[in-house]
């Protein structure tokens, strides 16, 4: 097969680990016979220090013709000012929204060997296996925001903003997903104070019926918040709004021992799909080869799944994670006692050398 595949490597510890994941991309290309044509290009706050935009339309138009995009993480402190004309963060949101990805798949996966590198009880999290579909193109990110004055008071606001259809889709892949996996599907909302989320709650309602051999319920964010780390196990699938995916899935990732193991990839009606670890840019680790490569090298293992239906060549990528843990190397985050500490580099070359053509 040939593909090709545009690079975002963004800013602070983002090019090391997209470096990785590269590496990895490049010897599955190797080892299944694959060419894989890579092109990189800007966004985030390298852009806007190149060129005074996030997302140049340059990049949004090689990222178009692409079969699929990785990208590593935006946001520099550089930007932080509340008050900044442009920020690293628009770059992200405008490329979700250019290239149509609404559903976002952030699947957290206990590896069996990090079951004590979580802060949570191991009796807690053993065996979890859960999905997010977190909507990525609407809700409170993409509402109408603004300042204005109210009585002689600086004032601002956000709006959380759903239509019927843009429900409807996001919980269709979430069925879609489930018949697949456990066969459950947990709506998440607020709906006893939102009408944003009486919608979403009464629009999921009636997409389950189309799914009677999926189990369904809804439930409250707070409520899946708690249930997460104290019951993690009730969940198969979780489908929920835009800021509660973004909420629970960093609290989640706590459930697989760091940020730094959760992949995400986020797909639409058409290709390409958006591959990225759900973990930030963490400037302060930036050039110390220390942070965990993993969650972006999962990511294009993502990107094979869902935009070149290579399962092979994914679940290669997925096995040499496990075998790479299982042998005992292990980043900082993760670092537990007895076990190998290794940099960044170091676990992106361990991981591509056990890729192996299994089938
Ligand atoms: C994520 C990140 C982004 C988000 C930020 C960087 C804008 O936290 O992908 O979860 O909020 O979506
Ligand atoms: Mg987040």
């Amino acid at each position: 097969m040939e593909a090709k595949i545009v690079t975002l490597p963004g800013d602070g510890i983002s090019p090391e680990v997209v470096a990785e994941a590269v590496k990895v991309l490049r010897k599955v290309a190797e080892v299944y016979s694959h060419t894989f044509e890579f092109e990189e290009a800007l966004v985030g706050g390298a852009a806007i220090d190149a060129t005074g935009e996030a997302l140049p339309a340059e990049t949004l138009t090689a990222c178009q013709k692409s079969d699929g995009v990785l990208l590593g993480a935006v946001g520099d402190p550089k930007y932080d000012d509340p008050r900044a004309p442009v920020r690293p963060e628009q770059g992200l949101l405008a490329l979700r929204k250019g290239l149509g990805v609404f559903a976002n798949l952030r699947p957290v996966k206990l590896y069996k060997q990090l079951l004590h590198a979580s802060t949570i009880k191991p009796q807690i999290i053993e065996g979890v296996d859960l999905l997010v579909v977190r909507e990525l193109t609407g809700g409170l990110y993409f509402g109408k925001r603004g300042r204005k004055t109210v009585d002689g008071v600086e004032a601002a606001y956000d709006t959380m903003f759903y239509t019927v259809p843009e429900i409807e889709r996001v919980v269709r892949v979430a069925f879609e997903l489930a018949r697949k996996r456990r066969k459950k599907v947990t709506s998440v909302d607020k709906a006893n104070v939102l009408e944003s989320s009486r919608l979403w709650r009464e629009t999921a309602t009636r997409v389950a019926e189309e799914y009677p051999d999926v189990e369904f319920e809804s439930m409250y964010v707070d409520i899946a918040a708690m249930r997460l780390v104290r019951y993690p196990n009730v969940f198969d699938v979780i489908v929920t709004g835009n800021m509660f995916g973004d909420i629970l899935t960093d609290e989640a990732s706590m459930i697989a021992g760091s940020m730094g193991m959760l992949p995400s990839g986020a797909i639409g009606a058409h290709k390409p799909g958006l591959f990225e670890p759900i973990h930030g840019s963490a400037p302060k680790y930036t050039d110390q080869n220390v942070v965990n490569p993993i969650a972006t090298i999962l990511s294009p293992a993502m990107l094979l799944r869902y935009s070149l239906e290579l399962e092979g060549e994914t679940q290669a990528i997925e096995d040499a994670v496990q075998v790479v843990l299982e042998e005992g190397y292990r980043t900082k985050d993760i670092r537990e006692k007895g076990t190998t500490l290794v940099g960044t580099r170091e676990m992106g070359s361990l991981i591509a050398d056990r890729i192996t053509n299994g089938g």
